[in-house]
């Protein structure tokens, strides 16, 4: 069922006013609102968001045991980390700390905080096949040969933290995180194969950044 027809639907809804016309229209495109996720609000999930900033906002914060860096998230498609949120909440991914967060979200302040902390999405020109190491060519079809998620669903690995990237691929091949896609790819990699990858992500630019803390009496300046 085309857009336009519901376009259309709604407008000769509108013009004719006639009860049955509208009833019809109205039944059929009743389910699509319902399957609409929420509009994210960046500035009621800047509110929710501060809580996040305690280590998504500080360059370089670390995750203690096992330590590696904290993801960076501005820039990073908006819904991806929406999914990303759901996981952690459904137990796709197991880590403890963002567990208890996301639980502690409803559907609209997940997108809220993620249309906030991801921001606008970065953007770069495609690098040359030749420019792209082999063991990163097939991630290329999904997360872009500039490091780029090609759809809102893959994300971005550009400017990520190497050590982030490394841990994350462990997470896949251990079933601490479960993806389909991703869990049978990281499956295939060596140790080797994992640190050519993740070092090439990881310096790419333009890319993600740290989302940049307000000022606070705690920032220091
Ligand atoms: C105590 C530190 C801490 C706090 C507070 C925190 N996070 Fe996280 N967050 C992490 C760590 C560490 C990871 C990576 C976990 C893993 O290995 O999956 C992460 C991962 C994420 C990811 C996945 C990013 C990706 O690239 O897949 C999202 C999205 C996220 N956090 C959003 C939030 C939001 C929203 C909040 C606030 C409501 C928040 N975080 C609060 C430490 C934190
Ligand atoms: C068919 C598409 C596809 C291909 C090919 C692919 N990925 Fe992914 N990747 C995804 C999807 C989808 C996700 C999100 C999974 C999730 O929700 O946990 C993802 C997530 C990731 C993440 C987690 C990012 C984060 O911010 O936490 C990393 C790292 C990653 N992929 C690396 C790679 C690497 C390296 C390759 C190549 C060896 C690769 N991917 C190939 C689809 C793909």
């Amino acid at each position: 069922m085309s857009e336009l027809w519901l376009d259309s639907c709604v407008r000769s809804g509108r013009r004719l006013a006639t009860v049955a016309a509208f009833g019809v229209c109205a039944l059929l495109a009743a389910p699509a609102p319902a399957q609409q996720p929420p509009v994210g609000n960046a500035q009621q999930g800047k509110i929710i968001g501060y809580t996040c900033l305690g280590c998504h906002g500080i360059e370089g914060y670390r995750n203690a045991y096992p330590d590696y860096a904290v993801p960076r998230l501005r820039g990073q498609s908006v819904t991806y980390l929406v999914t990303a949120l759901q996981e952690y909440r459904d137990g796709q991914r197991a880590y403890p700390t963002m567990h208890l967060q996301a639980l502690s979200l409803s559907a609209q302040q997940m997108a809220d905080v993620a249309a906030y902390l991801g921001g606008k999405p970065v953007t770069a020109k495609p690098v040359p096949a030749a420019a792209v190491p082999a063991a990163a060519q097939v991630c290329a079809s999904c997360h872009g040969s500039n490091g780029i998620g090609v759809a809102p669903m893959y994300p971005t690995l550009a400017g990520q933290h190497e050590s982030y990237l490394i841990r994350v691929l462990h997470e896949y091949q251990s079933g601490y995180r479960q993806n389909p896609i991703m869990s049978g790819i990281a499956h295939s990699l060596t140790n080797a194969q994992i640190r050519i990858v993740a070092a090439y992500f990881s310096h790419l630019k333009p890319g993600l950044h740290t989302v940049p803390r307000p000022y606070t009496r705690w920032s220091g300046r």
